[in-house]
């Protein structure tokens, strides 16, 4: 039997929808417009179509937008200058720094930079450490949109084991803190842990993470698993075209989980609805 696919695009939209109607009440009730400060750094391409999405979702949402793209000899003085401008601009109630950074910039040193009230990417240490002792404030986008888009599939997570695949502090690790949070036992995986396969088998949520193009195989899926696909990988497609997969073998995952999320289409778009949310809490704050 085929799994339910998980439509982040639809849940997007209805939460992007939501989030519109809060922004035009901060507006009137409190005279408030939420901005978003996006910087980029250099010319990764896949950074920019991922700065121009939440740039558009921005101004969609009706909130200010304050682009601050840099080029790729921009040094780690000028990028903290722009930051510290952007802490002290009252206008500016979120800021993100889109990653990775060029060499020679210490992202590190970037992300504490960020006013911690302003980091709507949950990013800052002090917000990392929240979430981990269990007072989320800003709470990273990709995992908050893997959880809305687990709770799609099941209320209540209650005593499910969990095994999220990667261990990185954009998803792998702050996944697992909020999958904890739901009551989960939760396995965090990564590129060292022996028998991946068989640890996957166990999982009733699988949260791949880990950026190899369909390294998860449709025969690592527990029948019924609720499957979470957060890769956005472009692979060659022949006649010199490309397209885009997850980290899981979707079409063979599809036969075994009982709900699985596509991609494009699934955690993409609700990082950016979660972004939007982020930035209205950081505002209304
Ligand atoms: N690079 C990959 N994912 C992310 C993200 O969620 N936020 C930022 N700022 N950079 C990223």
């Amino acid at each position: 039997m085929s799994a339910v696919l998980l439509d982040g695009k639809a849940l997007a939209a209805k939460l992007r929808e939501d989030i519109g109607w809060e922004v035009q009440k901060l507006k009137q009730e409190r005279n408030i417009v939420p901005g978003l400060g996006v910087v980029l750094v250099g010319n990764n391409p896949a950074s920019e179509v991922y700065v121009r999405n939440k740039e558009k979702a921005v101004k969609d949402a009706d909130m200010a937008s304050f682009p601050h793209h840099l080029p790729a000899t921009t040094t780690q003085a000028e990028l903290l200058r722009v930051i510290y401008d952007m802490n002290r601009n009252e206008k500016v109630h979120g800021i993100l720094v889109q990653l990775p950074l060029p060499k020679g910039i210490n992202a590190e040193t970037v992300l504490e930079a960020v006013d911690p009230a302003k980091d709507v990417d949950g990013f800052h240490p002090l917000n990392a450490g929240k979430l981990a002792i269990g007072r989320p404030t800003l709470v990273p986008c990709t995992p908050q949109g893997c959880i809305h888009l687990i709770k799609q599939a099941k209320e209540d997570l209650t005593g499910l084991h969990a095994v999220v695949v990667g261990r990185s502090n954009i998803v792998g690790k702050p996944v697992a803190q909020l999958l904890l949070a739901e009551n989960c036992t939760v396995t965090i995986a990564h590129s060292k842990t022996r028998d991946l396969n068989l640890m996957c088998k166990r999982a009733d949520i699988l949260v791949a993470a880990v950026g190899q193009p369909e390294m998860i195989r449709g025969d690592w899926v527990k029948p019924g698993a609720i499957v979470i696909d957060v890769g956005i990988n472009r692979v060659e497609a022949g006649e010199g075209k490309t397209r885009l997969v997850g980290d899981v073998d979707f079409e063979n995952a599809r036969e075994i989980a009982g709900f699985i999320t596509p991609v494009p289409g699934g955690v993409g778009p609700m990082t950016i609805a979660c972004l939007l949310q982020n930035t209205l809490k950081a505002a209304s704050n």
